[in-house]
């Protein structure tokens, strides 16, 4: 039987919507809660959805955090597609977070492994991460953490596959060759530390992923059914993402 709740809808509105009834009973219960953010597509609705709702005066990030999942390396610092800014642009500019309350890995600093420490520190020092917004790669990746990834994982440096480059092609005008190689990411294990995780799919290119991660073997070769073991863990799909469920 399946280990992770799945959560059916018929589109991304219906699982923003949710995600974002989670976030706002989080912040009304705890208001300097921890939440963790992913960029890519599939929680630009919700994103949208905490806007709405902080601007109708219903949810505050005023004392609460972010803490983002990763960041390519070596892109540009004003760069529209480094995560930092992206966080900014589709979140962080748009509630009421405190100057600095989001955070990711330094994707530029000249010491990579520092970097990936002193993150892993400051989640810590946070608190850990309350709820943790996930999205899923085509190839079953959580965060940058690509098939191979060792299940006790920490936040270090990882090459992108030449899968996730292409996927990603899309926000780099279409140019496989201007995404970047290499990436910081938080490890499986930093997120399997996360009190609640929230995984988001759409779309039918994320049915086999959704199939491995709630019906699959544990397996490092396909990264999300880590979560398999977590205490905790929602998985909302549309329904041409939860086409290949059994
Ligand atoms: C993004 C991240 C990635 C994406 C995944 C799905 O911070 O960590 O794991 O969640 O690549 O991307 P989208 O949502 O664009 O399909």
């Amino acid at each position: 039987g399946r280990v992770v709740e799945v959560v059916i809808q018929h589109g991304a509105a219906d699982i923003a919507a949710l995600v974002a009834d989670e976030i706002e009973k989080l912040l009304a219960a705890k208001p300097d809660a921890v939440l963790g953010l992913a960029t890519g597509s599939s929680p630009l609705a919700v994103y949208d959805e905490l806007v709405r709702r902080h601007e109708a005066g219903r949810i505050s990030f005023a004392r609460a955090r972010g803490f983002m999942l990763d960041e390519y390396v070596g892109l540009p610092d004003d760069h529209p597609e480094r995560y930092r800014n992206v966080i900014e642009r589709e979140i962080a500019s748009r509630v009421d977070f405190a100057p600095g309350a989001v955070q990711g890995p330094d994707g530029n600093s000249d010491d990579l492994l520092g970097a990936c420490e002193d993150y892993e520190a400051a989640i810590a020092a946070a608190g850990g991460v309350d709820l943790q917004i996930l999205g899923i790669g085509t190839d079953g990746h959580i965060a940058f953490n690509e098939p191979g990834s060792s299940l006790a994982s920490r936040t270090r440096i990882k090459t992108l596959t030449s899968q996730t480059r292409t996927d990603n092609a899309r926000f780099f005008d279409g140019d496989v060759e201007r995404v970047p190689r290499h990436c910081l990411t938080q490890g499986l294990a930093t997120i399997m530390s996360a009190r609640h995780l929230v995984l988001i799919a759409t779309g039918t290119g994320k049915a086999e992923a959704v199939h491995q991660l709630t019906e699959g073997p544990v397996s490092a070769m396909w990264p999300a059914t880590v979560m398999q073991h977590h205490p905790h863990a929602t998985v909302l799909v549309d329904d041409a993402a939860a086409s290949r469920l059994q």
